[in-house]
């Protein structure tokens, strides 16, 4: 059933009040068909959880579709690992407990993400030390122009940091319909990210299981991250930046500091919510908006602020930081305009 001018607001984290000329969900491919047929020249946007997008006008003048394709499924199982196949619109945190409650490994560190299983390939998900693409198998999209659907291995994904193919070569050519992955049983837990090694002392684990390192993560991201549900907002709004190794000597003089992290020949990893913070915007407030007090990667909607704000607000962060650092920061949540 598609509805016509539905208010979208609770489809988005952001919380942004939004109108969608066209508004339905989908659980099958069989249903996604004929949806297409009947609205061929409208602009079409795909939804999950929308906890990665912001819209920045009060209206989409198109046709918004949210995934709702279920399912969790055991396909290869061996000694030491198992495929499982999920369906697309399954919520990505009830997948990973899942994975964990049948002692499937992999995963655990990507605990508490909201979104959908769908979206996880979209922008390569990753947290504390691990992306998707360590335990992607493949997955199954359906394609717009043709109608059939086509898979994609983990190489075709062409994944990055928060990057895939989806987001570049083929924007809006796909809709991903279920997704493949391979968990180990013999998992050895991946605590390399300083903080959970903490997390886990904290709690008082020396063996850590998958479920404990699945607790270590929900914990650190629960004391840090704002939940949607509270405050409008997308997660970290900015990639953090890979700039030349000058960049960061030139900051180094002023502040030795400055958190950076391996990323190839000649380049580094800087942390966005560092120079967010440290050019002066950590928690500030406009209005109905701001920068998180905890996070300053993050951008916050209180209650009431527009999109455009919002994205009005993303622009100042990235002059002002080209300013004061030299380094551009680029986007991560997809700008929906
Ligand atoms: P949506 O926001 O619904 O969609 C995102 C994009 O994918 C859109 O362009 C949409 O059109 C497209 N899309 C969605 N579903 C499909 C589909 N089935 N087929 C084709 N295209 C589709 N991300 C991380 O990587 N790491 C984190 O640690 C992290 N932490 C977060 C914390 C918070 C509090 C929040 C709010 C977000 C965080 N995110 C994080 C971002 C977000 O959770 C992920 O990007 C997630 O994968 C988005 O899923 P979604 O279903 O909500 O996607
Ligand atoms: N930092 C500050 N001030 C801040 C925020 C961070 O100084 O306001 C510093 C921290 O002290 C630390 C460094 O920046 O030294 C990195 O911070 P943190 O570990 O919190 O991670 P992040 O780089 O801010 C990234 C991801 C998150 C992911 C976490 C954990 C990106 C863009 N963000 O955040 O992903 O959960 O690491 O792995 O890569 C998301 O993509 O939406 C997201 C939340």
């Amino acid at each position: 059933m598609i509805s016509q001018n539905t208010n979208i607001k609770s489809y988005n984290t952001f919380g942004i009040d939004v109108t969608a000329k066209y508004f339905g969900t989908f659980s099958s491919i069989e249903e996604i068909k004929p949806i297409l047929q009947k609205y061929p020249n409208e602009e079409l946007l795909l939804l999950g959880g929308g906890s990665n997008v912001l819209f920045t006008k009060d209206t989409f003048d198109g046709l918004v579709l949210v995934n709702q394709m279920k399912g969790f499924e055991v396909v290869e199982d061996t000694e030491d690992f198992a495929i499982v196949k999920s369906g697309a619109g399954e919520v990505w945190h009830e997948f990973v407990l899942n994975c964990i409650d049948r002692n499937l490994g992999g995963v655990e560190n990507l605990s508490l993400i909201p979104g959908s299983v769908g979206a996880s390939p979209m922008q390569n998900i990753g947290a504390y030390g691990v992306e998707i693409k360590h335990v992607f198998e493949k997955l199954e999209a359906f394609h717009i122009a043709s109608g059939e659907v086509h898979t994609f291995s983990n190489d075709a994904c062409e994944f990055g940091y928060r990057e895939s193919v989806f987001k570049r070569k083929l924007k809006n050519q796909y809709i991903i319909t279920a997704v493949y992955f391979r968990l180990t049983k013999k998992t050895k837990v991946n605590t390399s990210y300083g903080v959970i090694e903490a997390e886990l002392a904290k709690m008082g684990v020396e063996a850590p299981s998958i479920e404990d390192v699945s607790n270590a993560v929900i914990a650190i991201r629960s004391s840090k991250l704002p939940n949607p549900k509270e405050i409008g907002n997308a997660g970290s709004f900015f990639k953090n930046p890979v700039v030349p190794i000058s960049i960061l000597e030139n900051i180094q003089k002023e502040f030795p500091e400055v958190p950076n992290y391996p990323a190839g020949e000649g380049e580094v990893k800087l942390a966005a919510g560092w120079l967010i913070e440290k050019a002066g915007w950590k928690g500030k407030t406009l209005g109905h908006y701001g920068v998180h007090k905890l996070q300053a990667l993050v951008l916050v909607n209180y209650g009431g602020a527009t999109g455009k704000e919002i994205y009005d607000l993303s622009t100042s962060l990235i002059e002002d930081v080209k300013t004061k650092f030299g380094v551009t920061l680029e986007r991560e949540v997809n700008i929906i305009g």
